[in-house]
């Protein structure tokens, strides 16, 4: 028996459907296109994908917005093509993690139609529904993630129904047993099918205040942010009850073997943690996305890697993000040297890691016209849309990338500029490093599940050690651009990796040399300098 789990072990790689691989020239990429690109995966060295949202929808929130949880949009295939992608993935040894959405529905949802449709049909309460104001109007001043109020006015029967997000999404009232029980089903209905586990979206979003009271005023919102930051979220989400619900959920995936279940949730360190659950009852992940919010110095990072792991549960195990379907991509926000850095921090950190598609060849935000925007975020409060994040897989460099027989949903970056085709052929490229940095990974326990030391930082530098039962390993990192010297903490030390690709074999004695940009991985031995004659 492996002393982990291949979710502690594993590698998660995120695959935003509809721009990884077109197989039908309509432009979006679908499940077919998936299958056809697995064995780049299997060389790349992941071991989990995980899929957004595939289910029937109308895609209002492509795909966040489910018509049928039991069901594959024909945009993206069917289920028969879902049984083939996942036997694949399996025959290759990929593990398959789906996208749960049990926060809304899309309201041509059939649930929602009938809960709709009068206020004493049985499924009314599977919704969030209020009377209005005492003096008219929405019933609290809870604000849309979108923008605009989280209430929509049903005139028919004359009540408010609540939406975190699109008024087309609305949401579902998990303190209603019959609806917890009906999303069990689901979860089972692709437990059964083999899925591997379950990405849960907005996780801290399913209990509301029972009392729906206001939200109060956030005192640090400014200008630029957008709408939602007006007010804290101290009503409207991350209640004490959701435990109970996620625990639910939590025995469901127990029922099988060997499967995960992760939680999307934004929230500061000590509350993030809480979502472990009590006795570990909870998501076996709450995805940590400090990677993503803080600023990008040596410090900082610094700071909140230690923060994190005092922070943890005994038991909890770690995990890191470096970008997703919703952020500004890592290589826009800290430019295109330091990804590389940023890649060997994520795949060096002690815990499960997932990287987002395109990030692995560095693929930067791609801009997006005002006339082609498609997230309706950006039609609401424009400049805070998620497309340039979204953009195609540039396969090689023809115009469309090799995405695509047709126009694509979203324009590409500069295909000839930067494509997998064109990284394969090169030994130095971003691609390589992602492969090495895998590679290493799987081939030193110390790095998959040894213990984590921070080293401190010197500087630009951030460093820390890895430690397994036979080994030791130092990982240094340059968040800067300038060249840099650090101390060893051993005497004797060998290049495992750099950044640059170019460096490996016994170091030179004195002390560690790193170029601007750089970051390596050691393999420590003998004994500290400071303590040689
Ligand atoms: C979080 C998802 O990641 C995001 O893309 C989506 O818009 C919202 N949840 C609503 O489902
Ligand atoms: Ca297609």
């Amino acid at each position: 028996m492996q002393s982990h789990a291949w979710w502690q072990r594993g590698v998660i790689y995120q695959v935003y459907p509809r721009s990884f691989q077109d197989s039908n020239g309509d432009g979006i990429g679908d499940l077919e296109g998936v299958r056809r690109r697995l064995d780049y995966l299997v060389r790349l060295g992941v071991d989990a994908v995980w899929l957004s949202p595939i289910f029937p929808s109308p895609m209002a929130d492509f795909g966040y917005d489910i018509a049928d949880y039991c069901g594959v949009d024909p945009i993206f295939g069917t289920l028969e093509d879902f049984d083939r992608l996942i036997g694949q993935a399996h025959a290759r040894g990929l593990k398959l993690i789906l996208d749960f959405v049990p926060n809304h529905t899309s309201e041509a949802h059939p649930w929602f139609a009938e809960s709709r449709s009068s206020r004493a049909n049985p499924k009314r309460d599977w919704y969030i529904w209020r009377d209005p104001a005492p003096g008219g109007g929405p019933p609290n001043n809870w604000i849309s993630n979108f923008g605009g109020s989280a209430w929509t006015f049903d005139e028919a029967s004359g009540q408010y129904y609540h939406h975190a997000f699109l008024e087309q999404q609305p949401d579902l009232n998990w303190r209603n047993p019959e609806l917890r029980a009906a999303m069990a089903d689901v979860m089972r209905f692709w437990l059964d099918r083999g899925v591997d586990g379950f990405r849960v979206d907005v996780i801290w979003h399913l209990i509301k205040d029972a009392q729906f009271r206001d939200n109060p005023p956030n005192p640090a919102f400014g200008p630029g942010q957008p709408e939602i930051s007006r007010l804290l979220q101290v009503h409207s989400a991350d209640q004490d009850e959701v435990l109970d619900v996620i625990r639910e959920m939590r025995a469901v995936v127990d029922g099988y073997e060997d499967r995960v279940l992760i939680g999307e949730i934004y929230l500061p360190v000590e509350r993030l943690v809480a979502y472990y659950g009590p006795g570990l009852s909870g998501v076996h992940l709450p995805f940590n996305f400090q990677l993503i919010l803080a600023p990008w110095s040596a410090r900082a990072i610094g700071r909140l890697i230690d923060e994190y792991e005092r922070a943890l549960p005994p038991g909890g195990w770690p995990n890191w993000v470096l970008g997703n379907h919703d952020q500004k991509r890592i290589a826009t926000r800290v430019g295109a040297a330091q990804a590389r850095v940023a890649a060997m921090l994520l795949l060096t950190l002690r815990g499960t890691l997932t990287i987002y598609y395109g990030d692995e060849i560095g693929l930067a935000d791609v801009p997006v016209p005002r006339e082609l925007a498609q997230d309706p975020w950006e039609r609401n409060e424009p400049g805070h849309g998620r497309d340039p994040a979204r953009t195609p897989m540039p396969w090689d460099d023809s115009p469309t990338g090799g995405f695509t027989s047709g126009r694509p949903w979203l324009p590409l970056n500069d295909t000839t500029a930067l494509n997998v085709a064109a990284q394969e052929a090169d030994p130095r490229s971003m691609l390589a490093l992602h492969r090495a940095l895998l590679a290493l990974r799987r081939a030193h326990p110390a790095l998959a599940i040894g213990g984590y030391q921070g080293e401190g930082t010197t500087g630009d530098v951030l460093a820390f050690r890895r430690r397994s039962e036979d080994e030791e390993l130092l990982v240094a990192l340059n968040f800067g651009s300038s060249p840099v010297e650090i101390a060893l903490p051993g005497a004797r030390a060998e290049a495992l990796l750099s950044t640059h690709l170019d460096r490996s074999g016994p170091e030179p004695a004195g002390p560690l040399r790193l170029r601007g940009d750089e970051g390596v991985v050691l393999r420590l031995g003998g004994e500290p300098q400071a303590a040689r004659a």
